[in-house]
């Protein structure tokens, strides 16, 4: 049973901590979201997001976890007869082709091992010989630990493929990498709320560029619960199209002001920091699966290059420390262990984790 009140410490990537003072937003008195209290909140927590990401475009709230904004931007902005480019490079953005698959649309792969990057000349060479209507990366893939180089792929599309639209999958690095999403020109990217935003699991923040809302008009099947045409009907209003999940909109509020009050350029100078100390850990004591120049500020993926018994090792350190980190996703479940390190985590509760697991691994 959990002891509530001294509840087990996230290090797993996602849901992570959340800090006391953002759980009590979600326990603030409700609110009509059809009322202009409501829409004070959304409109004023909307504007915030827009100044986090660098965009004076779309950015809508969805009541679902990410993985509804994978199909969104499948259903929304593809049509029967376009063929998506899905890049494929871990657990996720494998995932998404999946998810490109079942909702009927043709897609071509480009994909490396696992724990390889997806880089811009890989993808040049693909799209420069077939016809896409889109692409699909995944910024930061959290199986593996590798941030994909999307600003330089986000240069190569715009210098080379401009009418490609680019969907972004950034779940494990919103906020915590940098996601300055005009001058990238992505056309989709979101994340849910549990990762770096630090607010517990329930909701999706979604950016939607100006001519992917208008593509969307014209691309029938839609479906509605995810509908980007009805979305920004009530997002006019500063209401969402459905009952939206109000307590974690209050914390995101919160989120927000503090994120803007740090400064964005300081909030991805923390996570480096975070990363780097895990990084110098890991590959004193391990390494790291990831290559050094493409891994992630958020997460770390660390190879067992011991052999030690993963599960056994999370097991012990949870039964001693009330404590969890990440096993290694999937296939790589005792090949590759994974310990976070973004939103409210700081560099002493890491270096508290990686004293526990240094005293197990001795
Ligand atoms: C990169 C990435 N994409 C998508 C998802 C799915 O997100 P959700 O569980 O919020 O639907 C995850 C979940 O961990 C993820 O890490």
């Amino acid at each position: 049973m959990v002891d509530w009140k001294n509840p087990p410490r996230l290090f797993i990537p996602g849901p992570v901590k959340v800090d006391e003072d953002v759980l009590q937003q979600l326990a603030r008195p409700t609110l009509g979201h059809r009322g202009k209290e409501y829409s004070q909140l959304q409109g004023e927590t909307v504007d915030m997001l827009k100044e986090i990401f660098f965009t004076k475009q779309n950015v809508f709230l969805s009541t679902s976890s990410a993985s509804g904004i994978w199909e969104a931007a499948i259903r929304n902005c593809v049509a029967d007869d376009e063929t998506v480019l899905c890049t494929m490079c871990g657990a996720f953005s494998d995932k998404w082709a999946d998810v490109v698959k079942s909702c009927g649309k043709k897609h071509e792969e480009l994909k490396v091992e696992w724990g390889q990057p997806i880089t811009a000349q890989m993808i040049d060479e693909k799209l420069s010989a077939g016809n896409y209507a889109a692409i699909t990366i995944v910024y930061n893939e959290t199986s593996t630990g590798v941030a994909n180089p999307v600003y330089e792929i986000s240069e190569m599309m715009k210098r080379k493929y401009p009418d490609v639209l680019v969907f972004v999958d950034s779940v494990s690095a919103m906020v915590g990498l940098p996601l300055e999403f005009d001058k990238l020109g992505w056309d989709i990217t979101f994340a849910s709320v549990q990762k770096a935003f630090a607010i517990p699991p329930g909701l999706a923040v979604a950016l939607v560029s100006d001519r992917a809302l208008e593509k969307s008009a014209n691309v029938p099947n839609r479906g509605y619960y995810f509908d980007f045409q009805l979305w920004a009907k009530s997002a006019v209003k500063n209401q969402t199209l459905t009952t939206p999940n109000v307590p974690h909109i209050m914390a995101l509020n919160y989120q927000c002001k503090k994120l803007l009050k740090e400064g964005m350029e300081n909030v991805w100078a923390r996570h480096k920091k975070m990363g780097e100390f895990v990084r110098a850990w890991a590959k004193e004591n391990f390494d790291l699966f990831a290559p050094e120049q493409h891994a992630s500020n958020t997460l770390t993926a660390v190879k067992n290059t011991k052999g030690i018994d993963v599960a056994k090792t999370i097991a012990a350190i949870q039964e001693k420390h009330n404590t969890v980190f990440g096993n290694g996703y999937g296939k790589l479940k005792e090949q590759a262990f994974r310990i976070a390190h973004m939103g409210d985590i700081t560099l002493d509760d890491l270096k508290e984790l990686l004293g526990w697991i240094d005293e197990e691994i001795k």
